[in-house]
């Protein structure tokens, strides 16, 4: 499997941007707050996470569109250690057409020192060499799950609908979908529809038109709200079709 490395510059502030796409892989204000913000609030992580029983254990599946420096991975996995119950699983499903190397990985995480605890198990266990297209890497034994798929993202959705996973939660964070279509078109849409049920909720940094039309058609239900740094909106919503 021949696979496209990400091609990266980094700002004078030591940010990472993506010269294939140009655009950049977080915000410059602060990408760890934004994570937080965007996907793990827009998702209500905390409060679910919380409200998990520990008389029934099981598994919480978030799927992510761009798994890219792997910065939302380590925010969830801090929240969830923070605030699941010890006896359930989460399970971080992300997938990359363009894959940082280890050292990009190293380089782009060693900018938030204050989550070492996650980004450095992470730089040590991603493959130094990529040449599978899936891996499955395991975090505090069995408590964190990460499955990598390094494929295009409808090859990739296709082979989740295959295997039955159905997301708790949507991380949609491709690059600008004016710059990155492919990571926004129906094709993606209507595949998460069938990976959705009516506990599903999703949320992006995109407003963009296209984007909630496109979800809404496949029975998502959106809505604007307030988002992070100098954007005025994001987007988060739920799966309402039965
Ligand atoms: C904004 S970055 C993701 C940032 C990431 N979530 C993080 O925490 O660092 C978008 C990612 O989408 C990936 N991507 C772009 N087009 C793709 C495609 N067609 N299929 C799968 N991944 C793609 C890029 O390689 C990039 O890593």
């Amino acid at each position: 499997m021949e696979l496209e490395q990400a091609q990266i510059s980094w700002d004078e502030n030591g940010l990472p941007h993506s010269t294939q796409f140009d655009d950049k892989y977080f915000c410059i204000e602060n990408g760890l707050l934004e994570s937080q913000y965007i996907f793990c609030e827009g998702n209500a992580l905390q409060s679910r996470f919380e409200n998990l029983s520990s008389e029934a254990p099981g598994i919480f599946i978030i799927v992510e569109t761009g798994f890219g420096t792997g910065l939302n991975f380590c925010c969830a996995w801090q929240l969830w250690k923070q605030h699941a119950p010890q006896n359930w699983q989460l399970q971080y499903v992300s997938m990359d057409l363009y894959p940082l190397s280890q050292e990009q990985l190293k380089t782009s995480l060693a900018l938030w020192p204050g989550i070492t605890d996650f980004t450095q198990p992470l730089v040590k266990m991603y493959p130094s060499l990529i040449n599978e297209s899936r891996y499955e890497l395991s975090f505090e034994k069995t408590r964190v799950k990460l499955v990598l798929l390094f494929d295009h993202v409808n090859d990739a959705l296709s082979q989740l609908i295959e295997d039955k996973c159905v997301a708790d939660a949507w991380f949609l964070d491709g690059f600008d979908p004016a710059k990155n279509p492919h990571m926004w078109s129906e094709d993606v849409f209507s595949r998460m529809a069938k990976m959705s049920n009516l506990q599903t909720t999703l949320s992006t940094f995109s407003v963009a038109g296209f984007v909630r039309r496109g979800l809404t058609a496949q029975g998502f239900t959106v809505e604007k709200i307030k988002g992070f740094g100098r954007k005025r909106h994001m987007l988060k919503g739920f799966y309402a079709k039965s």
